[in-house]
């Protein structure tokens, strides 16, 4: 969900269906044998649970590699065998966004989990994106870009970010005192952009600056994208 949104019960209820649709659609999409890339946040838990299912019931032979502590826990309870990028690549990463725009083009990281997102993710045959309708965006940005930092790096990446026209904040955790810690130990410096002209350029100056490890900017890597409507699911392909 958007940090800067409130919603009401009714409309988070309507989001959730459509996650929860977009999520079973692209489950049934996985094929008996295939390594799949399991992406991490709302969207995904739905797609990761359907994937438990499918095991379960069809007894399809899949393996799993997970983009975070999230998705691994997920994953080993619905019963997915699990494997690494050592020993296999995905045939198919099905993964959640913040934004996505008319050319792809994503913000993730909304669950401080995009390092390795971005590396199953564009590591992938094929990249599928699961979201509702709300992360439709004609141009990126309205979502700040989630920038995991490496902690003694914090402020000088800050600076350099205002420099290219952003203002970060830390993010701070909820049920801990302090700042968010990444599952690869890092900070999450989330960058406000007035708007962002061209991703492709944005995302390559944010991983030049020293102690950015990774930025949340997906530019050209998705290859399809579900989308969840009150209508049903659209999809778009690249
Ligand atoms: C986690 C992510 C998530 O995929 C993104 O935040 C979307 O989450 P949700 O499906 O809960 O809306 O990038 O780092």
């Amino acid at each position: 969900m958007h940090p800067k949104k409130e919603v009401t019960w009714e409309a988070f209820q309507l989001v959730d269906d459509a996650k929860k649709e977009v999520a079973i659609k692209a489950a049934m999409m996985v094929n008996d044998g295939d390594i799949l890339g399991l992406g991490t946040g709302s969207t995904a838990h739905y797609f990761i649970q359907k994937l438990g299912d499918r095991i379960k019931n069809e007894e399809i032979g899949i393996m799993g590699i997970p983009t975070s502590y999230q998705s691994f826990f997920l994953a080993k309870d619905c019963g997915i065998p699990l494997t690494t990028l050592d020993e296999h690549l995905p045939d198919l990463a099905v993964d959640g966004a913040d934004e996505v725009d008319p050319d792809l083009n994503l913000i993730k990281g909304g669950g401080a989990a995009h390092t390795l997102e971005k590396i199953v993710d564009s590591a992938a045959k094929k990249f599928l994106v699961i979201v509702d309708e709300s992360k439709k965006v004609q141009k990126l940005g309205d979502f700040p870009v989630p920038l995991e930092v490496i902690p003694s790096a914090y402020r000088p990446v800050t600076q350099q970010v205002k420099k290219l026209g952003g203002t970060p904040s830390l993010r701070m955790a909820e049920m801990k005192d302090g700042p968010v810690i990444t599952d690869n130990n890092n900070f999450v410096v989330d960058v406000q952009f007035k708007e962002i002209q061209d991703p492709q350029e944005l995302e390559i100056e944010l991983n030049n600056i020293p102690g950015v490890v990774e930025n949340g900017i997906f530019p050209g890597i998705a290859d399809q994208v579900l989308i969840g409507t009150a209508n049903g699911v659209e999809s778009v392909k690249k």
